[in-house]
């Protein structure tokens, strides 16, 4: 097994998606919800945080691509796209993880584009060390030192989404 260091636990995951779930519910009251998930990293907290909501929430998934090495563009692509509508709904978008702030800025413009009642971000870690791009994040389930994290949904080329914990790879 590969030498993996816990930076957040399950238990320590759980308690902050309760109290996301619980603020969630306080903010929408009796309001109907669509969950916007960023595939695939954001699948695993979607779900978990949605389980927790009691308001009906909708499920929708879309998959943006950053161009590799080419940081300094930051040309994003859409490479699934929602298949429901999302016009005049609550949309809450669901990442992973924050870092520069380029995916979810293109994906606020995208998803906005289509008419939402209304908008809000929430990603289950951010670097804020690592901005680019000044972002109002409405929920936040821990800030994180730049250091590379697996788990509960994030990769390393495509492993280590199932460890019910955040880690960092020795
Ligand atoms: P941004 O556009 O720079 O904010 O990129 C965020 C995306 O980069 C996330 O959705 C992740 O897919 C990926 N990413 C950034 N940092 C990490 C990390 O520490 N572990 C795994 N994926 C990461
Ligand atoms: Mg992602």
């Amino acid at each position: 097994m590969d030498n993996i260091n816990i930076l957040i636990s399950e238990t320590k995951i759980e308690k902050r998606l309760n109290e996301l779930a619980k603020q969630i519910m306080k903010d929408y009251g009796e309001e109907d919800l669509v969950f916007v998930g960023v595939l695939k990293g954001a699948a695993t907290f979607m779900i978990e945080l949605a389980k927790r909501i009691k308001n009906s929430v909708e499920f929708e998934f879309i998959q943006a691509k950053s161009y590799e090495g080419t940081e300094s563009t930051g040309k994003i692509e859409i490479t699934q796209d929602l298949s429901g509508s999302i016009e005049g709904k609550n949309v809450i978008i669901i990442e992973d993880i924050i870092d520069t702030g380029r995916t979810l800025e293109y994906l606020m413009r995208y998803l906005t584009f289509h008419n939402p009642k209304s908008i809000k971000l929430c990603t289950l870690l951010s670097k804020p060390s690592r901005r680019l791009i000044d972002l109002k994040v409405d929920y936040v389930g821990f800030s994180i030192p730049d250091e590379f994290v697996i788990g509960f949904g994030l990769d390393y080329n495509q492993k280590y989404r199932n460890l019910p914990y955040i880690g960092v790879l020795k």
